[in-house]
C-alpha cells in the first residue's frame, strides 16, 4: 500500500470549491448514473430489503439552463448529446426514461443526480441514506427528498457515515463518487472500503473515479487488491488518449462484491467512449483481491 496519509478532518467548509453544477449530465455522469440504474435494477428484482449509503450526494437534481451548466457546456456534450442520439444501446435507456420523466418529456432542462435515481429505484422496505457534507447542497437535497418515509439525508462527511450507518447484517449498497479535490480522497476510499466490508462482509459498492494518468489509477487500484478481499470488476472508459493528466480523459467504475454487470458495463462504456469520445475506447476487467 502506498504510505498512508494520517487521518484527518475535512478541510473547512469554505475549502470545498467543488460545484457539481458545471459537470452535471456530462459523459462521466452518464456512465455512473447508467451503471447505477442497471447495479439497482439488479439489486431491487428480488431479495430482501436492500440499505443504499450514498456517500457523496450532492444536491439531486440540476438546472441544465443555469450558469453553471452553461458555461461548462458539458451537459451539452454529455446527456443532450445522448438524448439526440438515434440508436444508443438498451442499457441506457432507463437513464434516458429518467432523464425525460423530470423534464415532463419535454425540452432537457433538468438532470437527475444520484439521490434522485436512487430514490426513484426504492422499494418500500429499502432504505436510503444520502450524505452530502456542504450545508447548501445538502439543503437542496433536503428538499427535493423530503417526504420520503424511507430517505435519510445527512449533512456530514460521507466516508465517515458510510461506515457508522452500514448494518452488520443484510443487503447493503455503498455509492462512492467524491469531487478527488482532496489529497486523500483515493487513501480515504480505500480505507472506507475496508472498513465496510470489516463490518459487513457483504456489503456492495459502486467507486466513481476520473482517469487523467494510469500511474494515479494503477496505484489506487493495487491499494484496492491489497486492503479489500472482495470480487471487484473495473470498467474504464477512456474519451481520448492519455496525454494530458491534466485532463479528466476518461472515468474508471469500480463494483466491489458483485452482481455480474459486465455486458451492461461494456455497452454503457463503449458507447459513451465511442459516440462521445474522441480516439478512447472501453475496458472492463476484474481484480484480484490478494
Ligand atoms: C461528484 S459530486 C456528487 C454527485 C452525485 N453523487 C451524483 O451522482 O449526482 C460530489 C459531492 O460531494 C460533496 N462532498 C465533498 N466532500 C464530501 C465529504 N467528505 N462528505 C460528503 N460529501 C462531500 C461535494 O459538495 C459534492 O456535492
Amino acid at each position: 500500500m502506498r504510505t498512508p496519509v494520517p487521518a484527518r478532518s475535512p478541510k473547512p467548509l469554505d475549502a470545498l470549491n467543488y460545484r457539481h453544477a458545471f459537470h452535471a449530465g456530462n459523459f462521466a455522469d452518464l456512465v455512473k448514473h447508467a451503471a447505477l440504474l442497471s447495479l439497482l435494477a439488479e439489486l431491487t428484482a428480488k431479495g430482501p430489503p436492500l440499505t443504499i449509503i450514498d456517500t457523496h450526494a450532492g444536491r439531486g437534481l440540476y438546472d441544465l439552463g443555469g450558469p453553471e451548466a452553461r458555461k461548462s457546456g458539458e451537459a451539452e456534450a454529455g446527456i443532450l448529446q445522448l438524448m439526440r442520439a438515434k440508436d444508443p444501446p438498451p442499457e441506457l435507456a432507463r437513464l434516458t426514461g429518467q432523464v425525460s420523466a423530470v423534464n415532463g418529456g419535454g425540452a432537457i432542462r433538468s438532470y437527475p443526480g444520484s439521490p434522485w435515481l436512487i430514490a426513484q429505484a426504492l422499494r418500500p422496505a429499502d432504505r436510503y441514506v444520502a450524505c452530502e457534507l456542504r450545508p447548501d447542497e445538502h439543503e437542496a437535497l433536503r428538499v427535493i427528498l423530503r417526504g420520503r418515509p424511507n430517505v435519510r439525508t445527512l449533512c456530514v462527511d460521507g466516508y465517515a457515515a458510510a461506515v457508522k450507518e452500514c448494518p452488520p447484517t443484510g443487503r447493503v449498497l455503498v455509492l462512492i463518487d467524491p469531487p478527488f479535490e482532496q489529497a486523500d480522497d483515493y487513501d480515504r476510499i480505500v480505507r472506507t472500503l475496508a472498513a465496510v466490508r470489516r463490518r459487513n462482509r457483504t456489503a456492495q459498492a459502486l467507486v466513481w473515479l476520473p482517469i487523467k494518468d494510469l500511474e494515479t489509477l494503477d496505484a489506487f487500484l493495487r491499494d484496492l487488491e491489497d486492503e479489500v478481499a472482495a470480487p471487484m470488476v473495473v470498467a474504464e472508459t477512456r474519451m481520448r488518449p492519455l496525454a494530458d493528466p491534466m485532463k479528466m480523459n476518461g472515468c474508471a467504475l469500480v463494483l466491489v462484491g458483485g452482481p455480474d454487470l459486465e455486458a451492461p458495463l461494456a455497452a454503457i462504456c463503449g458507447w459513451v467512449a465511442q459516440a462521445l469520445g474522441a480516439g478512447g475506447g472501453a475496458r472492463i476487467y476484474p481484480l484480484a483481491p490478494q
